[in-house]
């Protein structure tokens, strides 16, 4: 079933993957209305979207998808006709440290925007809708080197506080559907980089860490295995779901890009080397660290559905998506540095004691 989303309202979208979603779906639909609903934790920020705080079809809205009420009033008073849920506390070493506001925003929160969504959208007859839910490959648990990588038929064995809460939040998402009759579809993608991001996740981590000549952290062996993804590659796979995708249906989102961990970091230093030559060779601050708890070995995400069914392909390669972020955040040095303020600093004490 086809669906021409107009009216959007986009969850989360001060964060990284949302805001890149909101910049990506302006320059592609300008005609398209925005409005975005973000509490503004310590991982959003206003700033992401500045460039868009003048255009008449962009409406910024500070409030918590808990808050059902206010999510009711907007939906109706824009008339919204999709509803793009990227909010949730994303950071597994948080999770770790205090799983409480995971469990609270990434399920609950869910189930808040679900609810106000069915009154509005299924009570009051409009059938003209769709509710995306944007979770992760992380639902699936961890893989041996050898398993065959995740399709949407994987079972889930979610193994960090993190997981668990998206694992719940997918399920409620399907029961809404099953139930009420409401028009939801999933994504679950892979490890995003790029634009934005903040640097507590690894890859802005080690650039910001190079440029100020700081340790490069590597939790255990360094062997575990992730699979990236240039987040504007994620925004396409989730513009297709939206237009084109089957309702009911979850798509795995990835781009074929299994790198260990040590390997991109060693990557990271060498074209730290190349832009910025005064702190080559970077690779002498690789610091081996305390594991992680239940730290997941291997995720990597089998695309066939998306790819096939939706034409999906990824546009950047890791060799251009990596030069591209690198760049990013040589250019948005203050960008990074305004967000590294007190409470930050506490959080790096706090994990890497
Ligand atoms: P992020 O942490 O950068 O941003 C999260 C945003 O949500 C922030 O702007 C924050 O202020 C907002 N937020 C948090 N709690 C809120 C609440 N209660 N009410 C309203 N807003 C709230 O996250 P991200 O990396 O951009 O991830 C976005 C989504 O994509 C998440 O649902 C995450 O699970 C999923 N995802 C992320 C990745 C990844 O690699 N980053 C991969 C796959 C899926
Ligand atoms: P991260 O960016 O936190 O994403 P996720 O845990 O959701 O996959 O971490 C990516 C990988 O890098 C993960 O295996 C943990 C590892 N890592 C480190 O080795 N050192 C670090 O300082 C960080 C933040 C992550």
């Amino acid at each position: 079933m086809k669906h021409t989303p107009d009216i959007l309202l986009v969850t989360g979208a001060a964060g990284f993957i949302g805001s890149n979603f909101v910049h990506y779906w302006m320059n592609a639909y300008p005609d398209s209305k925005i409005i975005v609903l973000d509490a503004l934790t310590y991982a959003g920020n206003k700033e992401n979207l500045v460039s868009l705080e003048q255009n008449k079809s962009f409406t910024f809205v500070h409030a918590d998808i808990l808050d059902t009420d206010k999510v009711e009033f907007l939906l109706r008073e824009y008339n919204v006709d999709t509803l793009v849920h990227f909010a949730a506390e994303s950071h597994v070493d948080r999770s770790i440290h205090g799983p409480d506001a995971f469990f609270k925003t990434n399920i609950e929160g869910t189930h808040s925007l679900l609810k106000a969504a069915k009154k509005v959208w299924l009570d009051e007859g409009k059938t003209n809708h769709r509710f995306h839910h944007v979770s992760t490959d992380e639902v699936y648990g961890t893989l041996t080197p050898d398993a065959p990588a995740f399709t949407e038929t994987n079972q889930y064995l979610p193994n960090s506080p993190y997981a668990a809460s998206k694992a719940s939040s997918d399920h409620i998402v399907r029961s809404y559907h099953h139930t009420y009759g409401l028009n939801t579809t999933i994504s679950n993608c892979s490890n995003n980089y790029g634009p934005y991001q903040f640097p507590e996740k690894l890859i802005p981590l080690v650039i910001a860490n190079c440029l100020d000549g700081k340790a490069l952290p590597i939790y255990g062996d360094g062997q575990q295995i992730r699979d990236w993804l240039f987040v504007d590659d994620h925004n396409r796979g989730i513009d297709l779901i939206i237009r084109n995708g089957q309702i009911d249906n979850t798509y795995n989102i990835g781009g074929n890009n299994e790198w260990a961990n040590i390997d991109i970091v060693t990557l990271i230093c060498e074209l730290m080397d190349e832009y910025h030559p005064a702190g080559a060779p970077h690779k002498q601050l690789i610091t081996y660290v305390k594991d992680r708890p239940g730290h997941d070995r291997r995720y990597a995400i089998n695309a066939s559905k998306i790819m096939n069914e939706l034409g999906y392909a990824p546009q950047e390669t890791f060799e251009t998506g990596i030069r591209k972020t690198v760049q990013w955040y040589m250019d948005h040095e203050q960008w990074w540095r305004r967000i590294m303020d007190g409470s930050y600093t506490n959080w790096l004490d706090k994990n890497y004691e």
